[in-house]
């Protein structure tokens, strides 16, 4: 893969890519320039046939220090409006192949944000994940509030919101946070052995199995379910279904091509 950026490196390996944050001195610091760098690239994968799952990593330091403070230390609230960073972020979520987040140091504030927007998350033990947002006067812009009451439930989402004080990779786990925890060493190691099987799958059903996920968010269990039960009827007219049904009665692996 050819392409250069600035602030990031992309590498494809069979159906998986890896995509690398490289703002290293400012430990992946998120300004405007990686941000649309970064969602440009996440959406070209997406729409490639090639790529099945993406994993998402920073440094051995830093998976992210969140947004860059310097960007926005002098802008008005109406300059911060009218540049409308967040419109970046919300389109990391109508991504449709699974995104998943190697963390490794700090995660916090947008850093944290942006790995609660991945679909699975790996640390190594030495991750920290935090919304410290408070300690400068301001408050999570990047789904933090949202996401993070939903991972963790609403006292211990409060806990690390209103003291702004990280949590380690162990209490991640245990808060049910992240999937995870392994020897930093291994940690995307780890993220891409996991997106390696789920590339083994049928890509149209991994698709819709994370789309129905997602509806689990923001619906009611009966609109859950009827989305999850049509997404299921549409799997049923797919090549895919009777290619992995056929390889199971025949007793051999399936050849799937998301269709
Ligand atoms: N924005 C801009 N620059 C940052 C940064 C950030 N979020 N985080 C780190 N940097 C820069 C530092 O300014 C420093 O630059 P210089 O070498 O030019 O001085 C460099 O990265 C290294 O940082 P430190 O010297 O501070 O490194 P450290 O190891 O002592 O500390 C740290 C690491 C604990 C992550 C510390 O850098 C830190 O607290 N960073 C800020 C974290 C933060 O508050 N994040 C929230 C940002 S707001 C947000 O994200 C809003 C949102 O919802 C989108």
């Amino acid at each position: 893969m050819g392409r250069s950026y600035k602030y990031i490196s992309v590498d494809v390996d069979g159906f998986v890519a890896l995509v690398e944050l490289r703002r290293h001195q400012a430990h992946n610091a998120l300004n405007l320039e990686l941000m649309e760098e970064l969602v440009a690239e996440l959406e070209r994968l997406d729409v490639d046939d090639d790529v099945r799952c993406t994993v998402l990593t920073g440094s051995t330091r830093a998976f992210a220090a969140g947004a860059d403070i310097s960007e926005m230390v002098d802008a008005t609230a109406v300059e911060m409006k009218l540049r409308n960073q967040f419109r970046c972020w919300d389109r990391i979520r109508w991504l449709r192949k699974p995104l998943i987040a190697a963390v490794n140091g700090y995660a916090l504030g947008g850093g944290c944000e942006l790995a609660m927007a991945c679909d699975i998350i790996v640390a190594g033990e030495n991750a920290k994940f935090g919304q410290p947002e408070v300690n400068l006067g301001i408050m999570p812009g990047a789904g933090g509030t949202q996401r993070l009451v939903r991972a963790v439930g609403k006292a211990r989402a409060l806990e690390i919101l209103l003291t702004g004080e990280p949590i380690t990779a162990e209490e991640a786990l245990q808060f049910g946070l992240i999937n995870r925890v392994v020897p930093s060493e291994l940690c995307v190691q780890e993220a891409l052995r996991i997106a390696q099987v789920i590339s083994s799958k049928a890509p149209l059903a991994v698709q819709l199995i994370k789309e129905s996920v997602g509806k689990a968010y923001d619906s009611t269990l009966q609109d859950g379910m009827e989305y999850e039960r049509n997404c299921f009827y549409l799997l049923c007219g797919s090549q895919d279904k009777t290619e992995g049904m056929r390889a199971f009665m025949e007793k051999r692996q399936p050849f799937f091509q998301g269709r």
